[in-house]
């Protein structure tokens, strides 16, 4: 089956991006990540694929709604993954790509998520609400913040002692295997939206 062209969008450390890198060379990702694009021109996420010999692309995030779209029709791109991602993608961008756009986000949405809750201050404010389990989430990326069809959710316990450094590594380890997870039956054509819902195939139809 031909591999699908995948962009990973990011603005950070990378790790999520480092688990789709890794498991495209392990096989278990049906597709090429074929490019890396960050607003975020210090984000260690582009050394990631750089190293791996990735391209590596800085937009200004001013920028972005102008330049984004056409890079990816440039690359031409198929699925576009948000790993750690901090900017809004355009309106137009998010219709152009419906349905090939995925999200990984650090809470059981529909909590702790929308306008405001990213890194730190997803896992901030479950601790404030004393919450007893969080977890991860991904889904398709609609013209909402965090609010598109959901593919896998899974939780972790949330300690009294927790602080927010404890809570968000215990999560980042549910993202790591999320992730991956979902773009591969993505990219095995496995996945198939029915309203507010995503169903798996057991085969591609
Ligand atoms: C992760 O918690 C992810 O859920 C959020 O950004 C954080 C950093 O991810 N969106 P990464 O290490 O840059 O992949």
């Amino acid at each position: 089956m031909r591999k699908v062209r995948i962009a990973v969008l990011v603005s950070g450390g990378g790790t999520n991006l480092q688990t789709l890198i890794d498991a495209v060379d392990k096989g278990d990702i049906n597709g090429e990540i074929a490019a890396v694009i960050s607003d975020n021109e210090n984000a260690y996420a582009l050394e990631r694929a750089r190293k791996h010999g990735i391209k590596a692309i800085y937009i200004n995030r001013k920028l972005l709604a102008e330049r984004l779209m056409a890079e990816l029709q440039k690359l031409d791109i198929e699925l576009v993954v948000l790993a750690g991602f901090l900017s809004i993608l355009d309106r137009e961008l998010v219709k152009a790509y419906e349905g090939r756009i995925i999200n990984i986000h650090p809470s059981l949405i529909p909590s702790f998520c929308g306008k405001g809750f990213y890194g730190e201050r997803v896992h901030k404010a479950a601790l404030e609400y004393g919450v007893k389990v969080s977890g991860a989430t991904v889904h398709f990326v609609d013209e909402g913040t965090d609010s598109g069809p959901i593919i896998f959710q899974e939780a972790v316990p949330v300690y009294f002692e927790d602080t927010s450094e404890t809570l968000a590594a215990r999560v980042l380890q549910v993202e790591h295997r999320l992730l991956p997870a979902a773009v591969g039956l993505f990219c095995e054509g496995r996945l198939r939206i029915e309203g507010r819902k995503v169903k798996i195939l057991k085969e591609e139809v």
